[in-house]
């Protein structure tokens, strides 16, 4: 879900509304806000995107005001209906409240009111907290107050916002496990999910810890901890600005979200090579010493981030010798993993908000292993808990599936791979600048990518009524295949399924009918050619069982062309760094897909881009 408070001196309603916009990539199954207004609270809330409440607003305008707060929200807790949406206010109308997470214990406190007399409007979690906050208040507690004593009562993951009534000027929240940022402005303050709810207003910002509780007003911000005592959060400025979150003449953002990929990498390889064509990674914030000791590296992540983790064991067991597992982050802690102080564990993430990621990372860091974040989002809660953190500059990246945020976080887990390399030894000067190169050389290499693409996008739109889509890959490609397919599923709607070429043969061949599209990423025929040529014969057997083969092969791999019904090129480079590009057209065909087919290309049912629950 994605929330915005506002107080200050501008109309509130237009801030939230716009902070709602810049957030409804976090959720979009309804919206809502209320304001606080000549002594009264004023809301609306409407199921469905925000372009719903907008309307509604039109027709029967709010007042005017300077304090409120706002809610998009992506349902856990009862059906997306009106009813459901957020704000929840109390019976007599005085508190609003929005809620991100989960209260866990909501039965049980639902009862507990419901018994005392409550009588409750909504199927949520949420709305126990507004009748709570209420009678603390009429209690006569003031309400960052009453909203530390609510927060002992529950249990679960939150972010809470709560306007009241007769505090005009001030919106009070509450975090615990979930996502909360502060923008601190001129007579003014925003909270928020995150920076660019109040881009447009400010760049200054401050971080929430956990359990604590911010109180706003428009000249003040204060911070406590759950049981009261003062709080100095860390502040950090914003190194982008509003246009950057803004679709920039494309259609959708994810056009142009690929668009912007080879800025993206080559900004991720900036300031990270020093003048001697070493890797220099200061920010790390792991001593050499402490990276000599590592004897196992275990990558959790989910999503897409699940396949750039993929491609770092490849590159890390070949670059470094030390053993390298892959793990969804939702299973990791709940089978009792081997993890100790000689492990280090990369926590892969976009947003360093995902609860399963987050969870999987404190567990590791209880079993003593150092963790190192990869993620897109400064201020966000994954890199804050974890050891070290190695930012990926993709930018701020909204539609929700993830495109230009996926090829940085290869990047930058290459460079982890080649940093451990470099600095245990495995790894020797001239072999790091070699690959320092090769890596130099990708932006300008997807950017060649990125100009053929027309020929996929008409492919796209030919195969757009098709039922199914399988993609296959060797070693690197295979999580590529894995992507590609998981686009086209986020997207497309579509039934699309990633294998590696090899397993083939033992199950997934008895898909292949006449007609059925294949898409085959085929590794470069230099250097590993034995793999090239053993997908070489994939593609062959399921030409011969009627496939029709789309193959993307590098520039100049004329061994494909024989067996395939449609070839994507890709320009020459070395096989660990592949990926990169070979995952661009799967994207380019993806977009195509579902704006075909009609689809919300930014917004996909039933998605949210930052899954702050578990
Ligand atoms: C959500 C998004 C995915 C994303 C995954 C991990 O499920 O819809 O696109 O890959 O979360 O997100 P993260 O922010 O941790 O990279």
């Amino acid at each position: 879900c994605g929330i915005v408070g506002y107080t200050g001196h501008q109309q509130a309603l237009d801030v939230v509304v716009d902070g709602l916009r810049r957030l409804e990539y976090r959720g979009y199954d309804s919206a809502g806000v209320a304001i606080v207004a000549d002594g009264a609270l004023a809301s609306a809330k409407r199921a469905g995107k925000l372009a719903n409440l907008e309307k509604a607003l039109d027709g029967e305008p709010l007042p005017t005001a300077n304090t409120g707060l706002g809610h998009t929200r992506w349902a856990t807790h009862g059906a997306p209906t009106n009813q459901n949406a957020h704000p929840h206010l109390d019976e007599s109308g005085r508190v609003a409240v929005i809620h991100n997470g989960i209260i866990e214990n909501f039965a049980r406190l639902r009862t507990e009111l419901e018994r005392s007399g409550v009588r409750f409007t909504s199927e949520t979690d949420t709305e126990v907290v507004a009748h709570l906050l209420a009678a603390e208040v009429a209690a006569g507690s003031e309400l960052a107050e009453a909203m530390r004593t609510v927060c002992g009562r529950l249990d679960g993951a939150f972010t809470l916002v709560a306007v009241h009534a007769d505090v005009p000027d001030r919106v009070v929240a509450a975090r615990r496990n979930s996502p909360l940022v502060v923008g601190l402005g001129d007579g003014e303050n925003f909270l928020a999910s995150d920076v660019s709810a109040f881009i447009a207003h400010t760049r200054d910002a401050l971080e929430v810890g956990e359990e604590q509780i911010v109180a706003i007003t428009p000249d003040e911000v204060t911070v406590t901890d759950f049981a009261g005592g003062a709080v100095e959060g860390r502040r950090f400025h914003v190194d982008w600005d509003a246009s950057a979150a803004e679709k920039d003449g494309y259609d959708y953002f994810m056009l142009k979200e690929i668009a912007e990929q080879p800025k993206a990498v080559s900004n991720t390889l900036l300031g990270r090579v020093g003048a001697d064509g070493l890797l220099s990674m200061d920010e790390m914030r792991l001593s050499d010493e402490e990276l000599r000791e590592v004897d196992k590296v275990v990558v959790i992540a989910c999503g897409t981030a699940y396949h750039a983790g993929m491609v770092t064991k490849y590159a890390i067991e070949h670059w470094t010798r030390i053993p390298c597992e892959v793990e969804l982050a939702s299973e990791f802690r709940y089978r009792d993993p081997v993890v100790d102080r000689q492990t280090l564990v990369v926590a892969v993430s976009q947003s360093g908000e995902t609860m399963d990621t987050l969870m999987a990372l404190r567990y590791a860091r209880e079993q003593g292993a150092k963790v190192l974040a990869i993620c897109n989002t400064n201020g966000s809660t994954i890199p804050r808990e974890s050891d070290a953190v190695l930012y990926t500059y993709a930018g701020p990246e909204v539609a929700v599936a993830s495109t230009k945020a996926f090829l940085t976080q290869l990047i930058a887990c290459y460079l982890v791979g080649l940093y451990l390399g470099q600095v245990r030894g495995t790894k020797w000067g001239d072999e790091i600048r070699s690959v320092v190169r090769d890596l130099s050389d990708l932006p300008s290499k997807v950017d060649q990518v990125l100009e053929t693409m027309e020929p996929v996008r008409a492919l796209a739109r030919a195969l757009a009524s098709s039922t199914s889509v399988l993609f296959l890959g060797r070693h690197v490609g295979y999580p590529v295949a894995l992507e590609g397919a998981l686009k086209l599923k986020e997207l497309a709607y579509m039934h699309a399924e990633g294998f590696a070429a090899g397993e083939l043969k033992h199950g997934p061949i008895a898909l292949i009918e006449d007609g059925v599209p294949v898409i085959i990423v085929v590794p470069s025929p230099k250097g590993r050619s034995v793999l090239h040529d053993k997908i070489v014969s994939n593609i062959q057997e399921i030409r011969a069982r009627g496939a029709r083969t789309i193959v993307v092969a590098e520039e100049g791999d004329e061994d494909v062309v024989p067996y395939a019904d449609h070839v994507v090129r890709v320009p020459e480079c070395p096989v660990l760094l592949q990926p990169v590009m070979s995952t661009v057209p799967l994207q380019v065909f993806a977009c195509e897909m579902a704006s075909a087919r009609g689809f919300d290309v930014d917004q996909p049912r039933n998605l949210a881009k930052s899954v702050t629950v578990e």
